[in-house]
């Protein structure tokens, strides 16, 4: 067999690790090929090819590495591909496919997040053989548990934060961190419980500003004069709507931090800080449960692939990995649920979440 492999969207520490126990465990088998295929589906859509065939010693030394040694982009969706020198948008699938079949493959090892798997799924369609594999800080795939770069996110959220209180509390300031994780609140609701964040804000609860003063308050009375304030950067105001930002030609959810540190300093007086974590928490070194996940993925991938389980994407439930169809999973994302363990521990705890 000969099969493919990619990432796509956007990196997150953890995709080497996969990349890595697909091709050690490959070795088990005669006959067996990994192609890497560089940029997510794009190395399908050049000329010449960018593929190449993954041996051993190419994925030597990667376990701890950040980042993908087969590259990414969030702009290469075959479906609707920019055109860089503007005017429309182009339909490159049948390219991806024609190009797939031209290369010989059997499958392609699809590691990706929703927007990825949601083109894998559309491939899969035209008669690619895909297997996906969940990756993204934002642990909002309704398939699994914990995707690949969520603990390695809020790793590095925390441990900021948790420095962040230190200077918070000799100024007697409020510190408003703002971190990642899109439509969903995961990152935020973690890295807050991981740092003893006094406010927590998610993109599932809207805010009050009232709320948030109170607590402030409360804290104030009780000679605390200093609050942290976690903030995912999907979250708004109760009423009011997402903040985006414009930034180099591309617009994303991001600025919420500096609206909410503005309107708290308007309405308290206190002194006011913000931080925005932005892709600090995406990069370096994955940690050992990413490092962990990341290969147990890896191997399942390739099982799925010799079981010829195609078009399926693999899902981590109560700690096992199975397999479930894309049809079941695509277009559906995973907030945090009402009933979420750590939503109940926060609130156990008296951290304000802005309700
Ligand atoms: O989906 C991962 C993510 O890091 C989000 O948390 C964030 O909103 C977005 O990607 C940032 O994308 P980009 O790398 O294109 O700026």
């Amino acid at each position: 067999m000969k099969v493919g492999i990619c990432t796509g969207g956007g990196d997150c520490p953890g995709l080497n690790s996969i990349i890595r126990a697909a091709v050690r465990h490959s070795a088990h088998y005669d006959d067996l090929e990994l192609w890497g295929i560089k940029n997510s589906f794009n190395g399908l859509m050049s000329s010449p090819y960018e593929v190449w065939k993954l041996d051993q010693e190419s994925v030597s030394g990667i376990l701890m590495r950040g980042g993908t040694i087969l590259g990414t982009t969030n702009a290469g969706n075959p479906f609707s591909l920019k055109n860089p020198g503007g005017g429309p948008v182009q339909n490159k699938s049948q390219q991806v496919v024609d190009a797939y079949k031209k290369l010989g493959l059997d499958a392609v090892i699809v590691i990706g997040g929703d927007g990825t798997q949601g083109i894998a799924y559309e491939l899969a369609k035209l008669g690619m053989n895909v297997v996906g594999v969940p990756k993204t800080i934002d642990n909002d795939l309704a398939s699994t548990d914990q995707t690949v770069g969520f603990d390695t996110a809020v790793q590095v959220a925390s441990e900021a934060i948790a420095r962040i209180q230190t200077t918070a509390e000799s100024h007697e300031r409020i510190m408003v961190i703002e971190v990642m994780g899109r439509n969903a609140g995961h990152i935020a609701l973690h890295s807050g419980l991981a740092s003893g964040a006094h406010i927590i804000l998610l993109p599932e609860i809207p805010f009050s500003y009232e709320s948030i003063l109170k607590k402030i308050e409360i804290r104030r009375q009780r000679k605390k004069r200093f609050s942290v304030v976690v903030v995912a950067e999907g979250a708004f105001p109760a009423g009011g709507n997402e903040v985006f930002k414009t930034s180099a030609g591309t617009k994303n959810l991001g600025g919420i931090g500096h609206y909410l540190a503005e309107e708290l300093y308007q309405r308290s007086g206190i002194e006011t800080r913000v931080t925005v974590l932005g892709h600090t928490q995406r990069g370096g070194e994955p940690s050992h449960v990413d490092r962990i996940i990341g290969t147990a993925y890896g191997v399942k991938a390739l099982d799925l692939v010799l079981q010829k389980k195609f078009g399926t994407i693999i899902a981590m439930q109560n700690g096992k990995l199975s397999e479930i169809k894309y049809e079941d999973v695509a277009g559906k994302f995973r907030p945090i649920p009402d009933d979420d363990m750590f939503l109940n521990t926060a609130k156990g705890i008296g951290i304000c979440l802005g309700d």
